[in-house]
């Protein structure tokens, strides 16, 4: 399926509060680096336009998340609606923001061994074709990322409308890095309005009645 045409926030929007300049980060991406407390942190790799950011950040207030999007139009578009969710917030407890760039060098140059709460990957590119898979962003590499990047008890959340690719990284997981444990089954919320899908591919693919495929690890 085709992806929905998206809009650039206005250019006199200031998002420099929420979306962080890729080529002046610090060295380490930590809640005291970005946030300035200790709070857990989160990550989203992926994040499109941004709906489990501006929902999860505004549910989990004693969490911080950060956003990693590739393409610069969706992860400004994330961090125009980060901006608005935190409009009625004080200063004090701003939680969230984006950075727009390919997630796996950050993970492996820039996230403090055990440091993170959870990883969140919701309805990564499929890349078909097998020659492409070392493209996805869950694959060999960045299993093993996201293994050194969580603390101990720390969640990875994967889910996708792609059996094959779930498959996979059940499969991947189980052999690369069983301290991951057993993949523990999650379930949808039962959506009584148009914003309660957990993102906006999870929204397309229950509007046609696609099945997901949904799974969290808690490592050990
Ligand atoms: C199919 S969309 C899903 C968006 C959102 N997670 C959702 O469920 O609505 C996948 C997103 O991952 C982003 N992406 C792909 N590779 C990435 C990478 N290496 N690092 C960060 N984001 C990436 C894409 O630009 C795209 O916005």
């Amino acid at each position: 399926m085709p992806r929905s045409s998206i809009k650039r926030p206005p250019a006199n929007l200031d998002l420099s509060e929420v979306l962080r300049d890729i080529d002046n980060l610090p060295e380490l991406l930590s809640s005291a680096s970005l946030f300035g407390n200790e709070a857990p942190l989160e990550i989203e790799i992926g994040s499109g336009k941004g709906l489990f950011m501006s929902t999860a950040s505004a549910a989990n207030p004693s969490h911080n998340f950060l956003g990693i999007e590739i393409m610069a139009k969706y992860a400004a578009h994330a961090a125009g609606r980060l901006l608005r969710s935190r409009a009625n917030m004080p200063e004090s407890k701003y939680n969230c923001m984006m950075i727009s760039g390919n997630a796996e060098p950050l993970f492996q140059e820039h996230i403090e061994p055990g440091s993170l709460e959870a990883v969140h990957v919701y309805f990564p590119d499929p890349w078909w074709k097998k020659r492409h898979r070392k493209r996805r962003v869950v694959n060999e590499t960045s299993i093993r990322n996201f293994s050194q990047a969580l603390r101990s008890g720390g969640r990875l959340h994967f889910w996708t409308d792609v059996l094959d690719y779930f498959d996979n990284t059940v499969e991947l997981i189980a052999e690369l890095a069983p301290e991951f444990g057993v993949p523990i089954p999650e379930e949808k919320a039962e959506a009584t309005h148009d914003l309660d899908y957990r993102t906006h591919f999870e929204r397309r693919s229950r509007q046609h009645q696609i099945p997901v495929y949904r799974v969290r690890y808690e490592r050990r």
